[in-house]
């Protein structure tokens, strides 16, 4: 397993990070979920990741309530899904997950995952983000199987 810990003082510093934490979730095809409080940074690092691919990051939005985002990098897919309103695993079975994790060329990172026992089972990594001593300050716990 591959663990790093990782800080950062503001959002541009997090936007920033992404690259390097892009790198370590590499290769792809992979399933990783993004764990922390509400407010912690999860959205936050899925844009910078998809600037890291090389999408568009307005495009990022936080998945609420469409449950799942995909943005074309130029070589690299990312599928964001933010589970936190969805309740039944039939509910994630409609998602199309599967579909996703099998997509040869996608990197699949997951906001709520943590709530579904069968994500966390097919999961290929997990960063855990919690808050620092500063307001701004984020600590970022990557780590990849
Ligand atoms: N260093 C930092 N990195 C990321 N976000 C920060 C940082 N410092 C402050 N923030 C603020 O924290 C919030 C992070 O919001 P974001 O939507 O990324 O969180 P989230 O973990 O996706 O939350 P949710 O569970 O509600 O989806 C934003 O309001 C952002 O301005
Ligand atoms: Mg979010």
């Amino acid at each position: 397993m591959i663990e790093k810990r990782l800080k950062t003082r503001s959002v541009a510093g997090t936007l920033a990070l992404a690259q390097n934490i892009y790198e370590l979730m590499l290769p792809v095809p992979r399933m990783v979920v993004l764990r922390g409080d509400l407010g912690a940074g999860k959205t936050t690092l899925v844009k910078g990741v998809a600037r890291a691919i090389g999408a568009k990051e307005d495009d990022v939005t936080s998945p609420t309530f469409n449950l799942v985002h995909e943005y074309q990098g130029t070589k690299l897919k990312l599928y964001h899904l933010d589970l936190y309103r969805l309740e039944k695993d039939e509910e994630l079975l409609a998602l199309g997950i599967e579909e996703m994790e099998l997509d040869p060329d996608a990197l699949v990172l997951v906001e709520w995952g943590e709530k579904f026992p069968s994500i966390m089972a097919r999961a290929r990594g997990q960063v855990i983000i919690t808050a620092g001593d500063e307001p701004e300050e984020r600590w970022f716990l990557v780590q990849m199987l």
